[in-house]
């Protein structure tokens, strides 16, 4: 792999290019994919944080911190070619450490809630963190997204990837097991941001790891995402209680408001008089996939259009259930990139994962990992534009 340091403002930068020969005359503006490394801020007890900036080969450009595995900006083109940031997020480290609506990161081990933060696994009951309520939200108080991975870019196949491992350890927020995960961000070369997941495990554990983007295609966040027209590959989800815990029903999509069988804009039914809307103050419930194949191929789970910037994205994973988050707990509190106020249903998050409090329901898929399994799972966000207007 082609390896040089670049000091630029005073800060070294380590880039790799997907370019084996030709390192000496390698020039900004030639078209191949690229990652560069810059220190991004420190912890309190003095270790740096880094930022990467993955570029693929069309200019799209997504920076990732290994503070959380934070996707902080991801620049895509609207359909006049302008690149504009479609996430929302902080511009400091020191403001995604203080307080962050899990803006952008990676969320584990376990993605979603568990009923009470408790689960019972062969005979023993094991007691996690309790930080919704009483419950146990994303992997508990500190959970994967406040964690630093260990990161590695490479660009050895033609494509800007970086390459995140974490080893959480036995009795981590209550979780049984020392685990092994792995998380590889790609930005390809086909404008997708595709993110890989695997683990390993010691002990029997849950597992369910996701990616926290809130998306906002008009870039930059301009207005709420009520007129993005959504779609979902779904034909049933799962109606929650009062602490957004799965009821256990699996409740078919025709003639409910959480029926996105074909593209609707979001903001058309998110206020109907519905007890389901009512409790999560709009959507924040799992969707069914309907194309999931245990152990299959990724599959197309949703697709949003902006329909002023064209901007349309498409999501594809393995996972069976998808959460899709209308951005209601967002309330005017974060100031974001820009300068720009983050007010209600600002941003969208479309998180493919297991089932919310599996390890409580036996009908739902399995999320335990037994040792000498291995965990993979992937999702892949397309980008690309539609010219409606
Ligand atoms: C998830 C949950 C929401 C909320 C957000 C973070 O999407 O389902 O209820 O907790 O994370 O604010």
């Amino acid at each position: 792999m082609a390896k040089k340091i670049l000091t630029i403002a005073g800060s070294s930068l380590l880039l790799l290019t997907g370019c084996q020969s030709n390192q000496t005359s390698q020039n900004a503006n030639e078209k191949k994919a690229k990652v560069t490394k810059e220190v991004w801020g420190k912890l309190p007890n003095g270790t740096d944080i880094d930022l990467y900036t993955l570029t693929n080969y069309n200019g799209l450009e997504a920076k990732i911190t290994n503070y959380g595995g934070i996707v902080v900006s991801l620049m895509t083109p609207d359909k006049n070619g302008k690149l504009e940031d479609v996430v929302l997020g902080f511009e400091t480290l020191d403001e995604y450490m203080k307080d962050s609506p899990y803006f952008g990161c990676i969320v584990g081990r376990y993605g979603n809630r568990i009923a009470k933060g408790e689960f019972e696994l062969n005979g023993t009951t094991y007691h996690l963190a309790k930080n919704d309520g009483e419950n146990h939200l994303h992997g508990g108080i500190k959970g994967f997204d406040k964690v630093v991975w260990e990161a590695v870019p490479d660009t050895s196949a033609g494509e800007a990837s970086l390459n995140l491992t974490y080893v959480s350890p036995d009795g981590e927020e209550g979780y049984p097991g020392n685990l092994e995960v792995r998380v590889v961000y790609t930005l390809t070369n086909k404008d997708e941001l595709k993110i890989t997941y695997f683990a390993t495990t010691d002990k029997q554990t849950p597992v369910n790891l996701t990616h926290h983007g809130y998306f906002n295609l008009t870039g930059g966040a301009k207005r709420d995402i009520l007129g993005h027209e959504l779609s979902i590959n779904s034909n049933g989800f799962l109606p929650v209680d009062g602490g957004l815990i799965p009821t256990g029903e699996l409740r078919a999509l025709n003639g409910t408001p959480f029926n996105f069988k074909s593209p609707k804009p979001i903001g058309d039914d998110i206020n109907f008089d519905d007890v389901q809307l009512q409790m999560a103050q709009g959507y924040d419930h799992n969707w069914i996939l309907a194309a999931h194949k245990p152990g299959g191929q990724p599959e197309l789970a949703a697709t949003v259009l902006e329909p002023e910037s064209g901007r349309y994205m498409e999501v594809w994973t393995t996972e069976p259930g998808l959460q899709f988050y209308s951005g209601n707990f967002l309330d005017g509190k974060y100031k974001g990139k820009g300068g720009v106020i983050y007010q209600d249903r600002w941003g969208l998050c479309l998180e493919t994962q297991h089932f919310p409090d599996s390890p409580n329901h036996l009908n739902f898929p399995s999320t335990i990992l037994v040792p000498g399994d291995h965990y993979s799972s992937t999702t892949i966000y397309k980008f690309s534009v539609k010219n409606e207007k």
